[in-house]
C-alpha cells in the first residue's frame, strides 16, 4: 500500500518528474511498507476526502508486490472501492428495459404485466442511481463470462423465483436458455444451461431454507419449521452449485409452529395449539443462520468454493384491502425522502444484515467463500408502482370493475424494478473478479 497522488496539486517540470520520481517512490517505498502493517487503511481515507464525489482510489503498489520497478501507470493501480448501493434515488431513464414480456418466454404468468393488459408503462422507465456511485446497465454477456461453466441456484421463496425471472430474461437477449430439469407443481424446481457459455441456471422452492412442511389441505393447517435443520432440497446440491442467491421473507408471516432440536420452539398466531407465541423474528434470524452454516460447512473443504448472496427483504405495498380495485394504485416511484424504511420491513432487513455480517466473519477463515448482502430493501420500498396489482390475472378489467379483484402488490412485474437487484449482482461479482 502506498501513498496516494503524492503529486497531486504540486506543479513540478516535466524534467523533474521524470528525473527524480523513480528514487523518490524508492524512498517511499519502505515507509509505506511500514505504515500498510501497522495502520491498515491510512491513505484511502485522507484520498476520499480530496475526491468527494469519486469513489476511485489510486494506490501506488500493494504489499505483495515487489517494489515498482518504475512508476506504475495509473490504470494498472487504481481500483474501486466497493460502491454501496443501498442508498440512492430512483430517476427517469430513457432506454428502458432490455427485454419486454414478448422477448422473454420464461415469466410467470401473474408478473407478465404488459401481457395481461397492465396500461401504463412509466414505470419501465426507471434507473437507480446510487448516492455516491453508478449503477452500469446490465450486460448480459459480462454476466455470461464471470459464470462460464459455472451453476447458479435461486433458493428460497417466490421473490426467488421472481428474481431468477428476471435474470433469465435479462440473459436471453444475448443468449438463448435451454430449459433442461423442471419437478413440483408449479414449476418449482427448474434448471437450464445456456449452452454459449456453459453457464447453468437452477431454482429451488425452499420458502424457509430450513426444512419445512408448508401448510396444505391434506397436511397442517399451518407452517412448520425445523429452524436447526438446513433444507436438503437443495442442500444435498451443495456439491455441484457455484453461487446461491438465498431470498425468503414473507412466509416467515404466516401462521406457523417452530421446531428446534426436535422439541417446540413455539409458535407464531397458532390459536388453540397449547404452544407460546414467539413471533417470527427470532425464527427467520435462526433459519438464515442455519443455511448459511451449512453452506460454509459443506463447501469450506471443496476446492472450488462459493459465492453466496443473500436478497434482503423486499417490501409490499397494500394500501388499501387486497382483493379492492387499487389496493397498489401508485404509477410512479416514491420521491427522495417520502418513504423510509422501518418496522417490519427494517427489522426483516436487518437480520438479514447481521446474519450475513456474521456469517463472513465465520466465513473469513476459509479460502474460497465470498458472501454478499443484495441490499435492495430500500430501493424496492421506493417502487410502490413496480407491482402486478390487479394484472396478475389478465385484463382483470375487461368486464367492468368488479367488487372483489385480487391484488398482487408483492411480487414484481417483469420487466420491472426487480432487474436492479441482479444489476446489483453482476457489479458484484464484477468487483470480486477484479479481487477486490
Ligand atoms: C451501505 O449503506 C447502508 C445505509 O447507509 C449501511 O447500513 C451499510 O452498512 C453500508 N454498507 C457498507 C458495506 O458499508
Ligand atoms: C418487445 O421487444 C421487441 C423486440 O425488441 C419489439 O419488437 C417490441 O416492440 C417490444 N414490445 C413492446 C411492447 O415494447
Ligand atoms: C460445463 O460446466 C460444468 C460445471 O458447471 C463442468 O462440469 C463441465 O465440464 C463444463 N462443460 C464443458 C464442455 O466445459
Ligand atoms: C398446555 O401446556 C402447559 C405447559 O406445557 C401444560 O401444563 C398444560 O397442561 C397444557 N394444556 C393443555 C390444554 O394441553
Amino acid at each position: 500500500m502506498g501513498v496516494t497522488s503524492p503529486l497531486k496539486g504540486q506543479t513540478h517540470s516535466r524534467s523533474f518528474i521524470t528525473k527524480f520520481l523513480p528514487y523518490v517512490l524508492y524512498a517511499l517505498f519502505p515507509v509505506a511498507l511500514f505504515r500498510f502493517y501497522f495502520h491498515p487503511f491510512p491513505f484511502p481515507l485522507s484520498t476520499t476526502d480530496q475526491i468527494p464525489h469519486s469513489n476511485r482510489i489510486i494506490l501506488t503498489s500493494s504489499s505483495s508486490s515487489p517494489p515498482p520497478l518504475s512508476f506504475p501507470r495509473e490504470e494498472e493501480i487504481a481500483y474501486e472501492t466497493p460502491c454501496n448501493y443501498t442508498n440512492g434515488r430512483w430517476v427517469h431513464d430513457k432506454m428502458g428495459p432490455l427485454y419486454n414480456g414478448t422477448t422473454c418466454g420464461t415469466i410467470k404468468d401473474g408478473q407478465n404485466c404488459i401481457s395481461h393488459g397492465r396500461p401504463d408503462l412509466g414505470y419501465l422507465y426507471w434507473r437507480w442511481q446510487p448516492s455516491q456511485c453508478e449503477l452500469p446497465r446490465f450486460d448480459p454477456n459480462t454476466f455470461l463470462n464471470l459464470l462460464s461453466h459455472k451453476h447458479i441456484a435461486f433458493v428460497g421463496d417466490s421473490m426467488a423465483r421472481n428474481q431468477l425471472e428476471s435474470l433469465l430474461c435479462l440473459l436471453a437477449t444475448a443468449s438463448n436458455p435451454n430449459l433442461v430439469y423442471t419437478n413440483g407443481e408449479d414449476n418449482k424446481f427448474r434448471r437450464w444451461h445456456f449452452a454459449s457459455h456453459n453457464v447453468t441456471v437452477s431454482v429451488y422452492w425452499s420458502p424457509f431454507l430450513v426444512r419445512g412442511v408448508e401448510k396444505s389441505k391434506a397436511g397442517p393447517d399451518h407452517n412448520e419449521l425445523y429452524v436447526d435443520v438446513v433444507d436438503e432440497r437443495w442442500g444435498s446440491d451443495l456439491d455441484h452449485l457455484d453461487m446461491v442467491v438465498l431470498s425468503i421473507g414473507h412466509w416467515f408471516l404466516h401462521p406457523a409452529v417452530y421446531y428446534d432440536g426436535g422439541s417446540v420452539l413455539g409458535c407464531h398466531y397458532c390459536p388453540g395449539l397449547n404452544h407460546t407465541e414467539i413471533g417470527f423474528y427470532d425464527v427467520m434470524r435462526k433459519a438464515i443462520k442455519t443455511a448459511l452454516e451449512a453452506i460454509i460447512e459443506r463447501k469450506m473443504g471443496s476446492g472450488n468454493g462459493i459465492d453466496v448472496f443473500l436478497t434482503s427483504f423486499s417490501p409490499s405495498h397494500f394500501e388499501g384491502e387486497w382483493d379492492k380495485a387499487g389496493a397498489c394504485p401508485k404509477t410512479e416511484p416514491y420521491k427522495e425522502g417520502e418513504k423510509m424504511v422501518e418496522g417490519m420491513d427494517a427489522d426483516m432487513r436487518t437480520i438479514a444484515v447481521e446474519e450475513m455480517e456474521a456469517a463472513k466473519v465465520n466465513a473469513k477463515q476459509f479460502g474460497g467463500l465470498r458472501l454478499e448482502i443484495l441490499d435492495v430493501t430500500k430501493l424496492s420500498l421506493m417502487r410502490p408502482d413496480g407491482h402486478p396489482g390487479p394484472y396478475m390475472y389478465p385484463f382483470p378489467f375487461a368486464n367492468g370493475v368488479q367488487e372483489h379483484v385480487q391484488n398482487d402488490c408483492v411480487h414484481w412485474c417483469l420487466p420491472g424494478p426487480i432487474d436492479t437487484w441482479n444489476q446489483i449482482m453482476l457489479q458484484v461479482l464484477r468487483r470480486w473478479r477484479r479481487g477486490e
